[in-house]
C-alpha cells in the first residue's frame, strides 16, 4: 500500500492534474538523482531467487528494474518489456502486481522468461515432475545406446552418457513446453562446480577450462554427471527465496522480432534496455544452452543485431513507433541504454536515443536521464569496443 505522501508523489511523478501544480521535470531530477543508491547495492543473496535461474549476458540488475517498476506504476498497471532478454523486468513487475507483457527475439531469453512468468506453483509439485522426466529421458537414453546426434563442438562438453541424457531431457521438456524445468536445466548447463553437468567449464559463457583442471590431475570432473540430484538441487535453488503464489497478475510472453511485435493490450509502463550496439552476442554468447533450447544456428541471432549508429538508430526508430502504440496517453516508457566505446571514440546511445523520441519520430518528451555505471560481469568481453557505462532514460508520451 503506498501512503498518502507517496501517492501525492506518485501523481506528480504521472503528470496527474487532480494535485498541487507540482514542476514535473525538476521533482523526476530529485528522484532519480536519488535512485542509483537504492539499486548500486548488491542484492544476490536478497532478489527473489528465480532471479538466479540462469545467466544471461547483458541482464539488467534486478534492484533498477525494480526501483524503476516501483517508482513509476501502480499495482495492476501492464508494464511491457519487448527486450526482455532473461525476463529481470518482468518478473521484478509480477512480483509488485503488475500485470506484463514481455518479448523477445532469442529462444533462449524465450525460455527464461516463458520459466519466470510461468513458474510451477508448488516446489513439491515441480521436484515430481522433474524426476518424472528425467526417469523418462533416461529410460530413452538407454533404449538409443546413449547415441545422440551433437556436433563435435557440443561433445567437447560433455560426458557422452551425460550428454544423452541431458539432450533426452531438454527435447521431451521443449515438446512439452515445460520453460519452467527447462530453464532450470539450462541454469546447471555448463560450470566447473560439482552441481553442473558440463566438464569444467566457465558459466557465463561457456569455454572449458581444460588448462586449469587438466583431465589427469582432476579425473573426478571428467566423469558422468548424473542430471537427476543436479536438477533436483537446482529446483530447491529456485526455489529457495521464491514464492510462486505472489505472482498472480496477468502476463503473456511473445517471441518475436519487436518489428512484428502486435497485441491488443495497451500497456502504462515500458521498462526495457535494448541491445547494446555491437557490444554483445546474445547468440555466441548462449551457445551451447541455445543449442539444447533447439536451436541449430547461433550465428542468424548475432547477424540480427544492430552493428552500427544507423542500424541502432533504425531499431530505435522502430522502439519509439511501437511504445508508441502500445503505451497508453501519458504512458512513460524508460530505456536503459548502454554507451558504446570503439577504438578511440564513445557512441553516445543515450544522445541516438533521445534524439529518435523526441525528434524524429516526435510524441515523446523526455523526463529525466541518469548515468549509471556497468558492472564487470556484464561488459562485453571484446576489449576495444566493451560498455563502461549506461543511461537511464525516461520518457513521457505526449500525444
Ligand atoms: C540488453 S538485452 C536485454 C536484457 C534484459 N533486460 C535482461 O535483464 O536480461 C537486449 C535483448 O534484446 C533482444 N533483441 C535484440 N534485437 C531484438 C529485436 N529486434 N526484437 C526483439 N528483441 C531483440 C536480445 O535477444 C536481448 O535479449
Amino acid at each position: 500500500m503506498r501512503t498518502k505522501r507517496e501517492k501525492t508523489d506518485y501523481a506528480a511523478a504521472n503528470g496527474s492534474t487532480s494535485g498541487d501544480t507540482v514542476d514535473i521535470v525538476a521533482y523526476m531530477a530529485v528522484r532519480l538523482s536519488n535512485l542509483p543508491r537504492t539499486w548500486r547495492a548488491s542484492s544476490v543473496g536478497t532478489e527473489c531467487s528465480l532471479h538466479q535461474l540462469a545467466p544471461y549476458i547483458g541482464k539488467l540488475k534486478t534492484r533498477l528494474a525494480g526501483t524503476l517498476v516501483e517508482q513509476y506504476s501502480q499495482e495492476d498497471d501492464v508494464v511491457i518489456d519487448p527486450f526482455c532478454g532473461s525476463g529481470v523486468v518482468p518478473l521484478e513487475a509480477l512480483l509488485r502486481e503488475r500485470s506484463v507483457i514481455a518479448a523477445d527475439i532469442n529462444p533462449y531469453a524465450a525460455v527464461l522468461t516463458r520459466a519466470k512468468l510461468f513458474p510451477i506453483s508448488d516446489v513439491w509439485r515441480a521436484l515430481g515432475i522433474a524426476t518424472e522426466y528425467v526417469s523418462r529421458a533416461k529410460v530413452l537414453a538407454r533404449k538409443r545406446n546413449h547415441r545422440v546426434t551433437a556436433p563435435p563442438w557440443v561433445r567437447r562438453f560433455f560426458h557422452p552418457k551425460t550428454l544423452a541424457e541431458v539432450k533426452t531431457l531438454a527435447d521431451l521438456l521443449r515438446r512439452n513446453r515445460e520453460w519452467f524445468l527447462l530453464g532450470n536445466l539450462l541454469g546447471i548447463l555448463h560450470h566447473q562446480r560439482p552441481g553442473f553437468l558440463s566438464y569444467p567449464c566457465s558459466h557465463l559463457v561457456p569455454y572449458l577450462r581444460h588448462r586449469k583442471f587438466p583431465q589427469a590431475k582432476y579425473p573426478q570432473m571428467y566423469k558422468y554427471r548424473d542430471v537427476e540430484p543436479r536438477l533436483v538441487a537446482k529446483l530447491l535453488r529456485t526455489y529457495a527465496r521464491f514464492d510462486p503464489t505472489r505472482i498472480r497478475t496477468r502476463r503473456s510472453f511473445y517471441k518475436t522480432d519487436i518489428r512484428r511485435l502486435s497485441m491488443r493490450t495497451k500497456a502504462n509502463l515500458a521498462v526495457t534496455s535494448p541491445p547494446y550496439m555491437n557490444a554483445l552476442d546474445y547468440g555466441r554468447d548462449n551457445r551451447l544452452r541455445l543449442w539444447f533450447a533447439g536451436v541449430r544456428s547461433h550465428r542468424k541471432l548475432d547477424e540480427a543485431l544492430p552493428t552500427d549508429e544507423k542500424a541502432f538508430t533504425v531499431l530505435m526508430e522502430v522502439t519509439a513507433r511501437r511504445l508508441g502504440t502500445y503505451l497508453k496517453p501519458k504512458g512513460k516508457a524508460i530505456l536503459i541504454v548502454g554507451e558504446v566505446r570503439k577504438s578511440r571514440s564513445v557512441v553516445r546511445t543515450d544522445e541516438i536515443v533521445r534524439s529518435v523520441f523526441e525528434n524524429k519520430i516526435g510524441g515523446w518528451r523526455l523526463l529525466d536521464q541518469i548515468t549509471d555505471s556497468v558492472p564487470d560481469i556484464r561488459r562485453s568481453r571484446r576489449s576495444y569496443r566493451g560498455t563502461k557505462k549506461e543511461w537511464v532514460l525516461v520518457f513521457v508520451k505526449t500525444r
